[in-house]
């Protein structure tokens, strides 16, 4: 059964590529109105450009997630665009360094804490107040695999999502009672450039490997758990966290 988001207004960060581009395109396909947010702003025109064609509705809105003024004007400009807000995905996110714990540069670790980690915070701060609004929404933030099990040379990135699941578990708990459900998803390792940008052939293909159904996800096949967690269909659903790994978190 496809989702229903006929007149809902959604809102998606790091929407320009990968996993969030595969959201976009859904939600805008199943009936929402969307906001493309991205840092990359020829990238959100891109996808923008793509709904429209495909008869969807859409705006972009530039931005960088870790400025909190920038995301109260995010949430604002959902608002003033298409009257309210309703669903949100904060997906937006970076790899970081590689390096192990002992050689992990400060910088680089406040710089995924503050991308990764904190900008989750922000955006549910304004979110949430604009779903009151609305009276109800839902809310998914994008985790990782790495919000459950280790990785060798990501420390920022694992204790970044490590916390996104503790700050979905506790903002759900505040809103259950008010009509708002908040989740978090969990991929393994997908095929999309925070990937193919960092790494060579041969580490994706070990990679790969790693995962019991033995290949990279697809961004399509997030997007799917997304959208039905953001839908009434999941009407019973919050504070959970749901994987889409391929097995890899099952070993
Ligand atoms: P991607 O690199 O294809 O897309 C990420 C998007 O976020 C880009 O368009 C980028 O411009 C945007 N972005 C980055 N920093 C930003 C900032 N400060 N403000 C606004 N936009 C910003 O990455 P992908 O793979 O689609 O990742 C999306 C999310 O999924 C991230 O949170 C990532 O941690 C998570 N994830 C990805 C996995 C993978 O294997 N690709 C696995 C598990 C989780």
């Amino acid at each position: 059964m496809a989702n229903d988001f006929f007149n809902k207004v959604a809102l998606v960060t790091g929407a320009a590529s990968g996993i969030g581009a595969a959201i976009a395109n859904q939600l805008a396909r199943e009936g929402a109105k969307v906001i493309v947010a991205d840092m990359d702003a020829a990238g959100a025109a891109a996808v923008v450009h793509t709904i429209e064609q495909a008869g969807g509705v859409a705006a972009a809105f530039e931005i960088n997630v870790a400025d909190a003024g920038e995301v109260e004007a995010m949430v604002a400009f959902a608002e003033k665009t298409y009257g309210a807000l309703h669903l949100a995905v904060n997906n937006a996110g970076i790899g970081g360094p590689s390096a192990p714990t002992a050689d992990y540069s400060l910088e680089g670790w406040q710089k995924v804490i503050d991308v990764n980690l904190t900008s989750v915070f922000v955006c549910m701060k304004y979110e949430l107040a604009a779903m009151q609004r609305a009276g109800g929404g839902a809310i998914v933030n994008m985790a990782s695999i790495l919000g459950s099990v280790g990785f060798a040379g990501s420390v920022a990135y694992v204790a970044a999502k490590h916390g996104v699941l503790g700050l979905t578990q506790a903002a759900a708990l505040e809103y259950a009672a008010h009509n708002i459900r908040i989740t978090a998803v969990g991929p393994g390792f997908i095929d999309t450039p925070l990937l193919s940008k960092n790494l060579d052939a041969a580490t994706l293909k070990h990679i790969a490997g790693l995962h019991p159904i033995q290949r990279l996800g697809k961004s399509e096949e997030v997007s799917a758990l997304t959208c039905f967690l953001l839908s009434d269909q999941a009407s019973f659903i919050t504070g959970s966290y749901h994987l889409v790994d391929g097995g890899y978190v099952a070993q």
